[in-house]
């Protein structure tokens, strides 16, 4: 990884945090030009800093850009400022998301808006914004951070399931799309991964989404980070760092009706302790 981002340009969405902010770092220690974006602008500073006290060769370049992804005229205004500030761009990282657990019948409507706007449609925009670039240089990788959960539904996440299986098959389409100009896409599915995002989710988990989430304990977001850049560095289109994520996507891939019965036995097993939806409707 480290010989492969020397003198990359890279653009970063979510940057300012978790993944993004630990990508960021790494890719600044390997000698590449980075540019995070975020909604606040606070958080991006000092990781702009912290970039610059990871710098590694001359001329490395670091900025940033407060942006919110979901809206549209925005990105489409802030892309001509990101290529000027990096002089070019080679890795574009699609990495800004939200989260939202809840039982069904809890969740706003809202909810599904504001996670779709933001997990599909921010990272559309954004992809968006530099096609042109990228079909133009005929080179380089457009990389999203979609989830597990873009692969596997599990109880809880209706919104946030749905907003990254539409990543997942956006980012498939794009792939098919840019072949012919050399440009290449790659997405990570990471499962849970230790970061503001997770810390701020686990006291909203229903019972039942805890159970299944037992199946793949949380791994580091340096961890993530190190595979999905690896991943980029080595033309890999898909990454699913972490051994439980891994076997447990493997699995449900492999056997999608025993996994579908092991989760229903799972829920099951909650409702029987009078847990979850049980406890709900008496
Ligand atoms: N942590 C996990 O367990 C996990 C598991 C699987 C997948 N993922 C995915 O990994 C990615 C990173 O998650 P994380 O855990 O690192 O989360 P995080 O620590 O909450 O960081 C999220 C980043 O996205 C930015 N962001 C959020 N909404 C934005 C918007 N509308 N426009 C621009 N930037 C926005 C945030 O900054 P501002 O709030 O300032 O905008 C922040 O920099 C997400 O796509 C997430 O869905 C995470």
């Amino acid at each position: 990884m480290q010989g492969a981002f020397a003198g990359k340009r890279v653009f970063l969405t979510g940057g300012s945090s978790g993944i993004g902010r630990a990508a960021a770092l790494q890719l600044a220690r390997a000698g590449a030009s980075v540019c995070v974006a975020a909604r606040r602008a606070e958080p991006l500073a000092r990781v702009v800093t912290e970039l610059r006290e990871c710098a590694c060769r001359d001329g490395q370049v670091f900025s940033s850009v407060a942006l919110d992804i979901s809206d549209r005229q925005a990105v489409y205004g802030a892309a001509p400022r990101v290529l000027e500030a990096l002089g070019g761009l080679d890795v574009l990282i699609n990495n800004a998301g939200v989260t939202h657990v809840g039982y069904l019948d809890e969740t706003d409507d809202e909810v599904f808006e504001r996670v779709l706007q933001i997990n599909y449609l921010g990272a559309v925009w954004v992809t968006r914004a530099f096609l042109g670039h990228f079909r133009g240089a005929r080179s380089g990788t457009i990389a999203f951070v979609s989830s597990f959960l873009g692969l596997m539904p599990v109880f809880g996440y209706a919104a946030y399931t749905a907003s990254k299986h539409a990543l997942t098959g956006f980012a498939e389409c794009l792939r098919q799309e840019l072949l012919i100009d050399g440009v290449r896409v790659c997405v990570v599915f990471p499962g849970d991964a230790k970061t503001p995002m997770l810390d701020a989710e686990l006291p909203a988990r229903p019972p039942e989404t805890t159970k299944l989430a037992e199946l793949v304990p949380p791994i580091s977001a340096e961890l993530v980070a190190r595979e999905l850049l690896t991943s980029v560095a080595q033309g890999r289109e898909r990454a699913f760092p972490g051994f439980w994520n891994r076997a447990s996507l493997w699995a449900a891939r492999r056997f999608p009706r025993i996994t579908r019965r092991v989760v229903d036995r799972d829920l099951r097993g909650v409702w029987r302790a009078g847990a979850g939806q049980a406890s709900r409707t008496g």
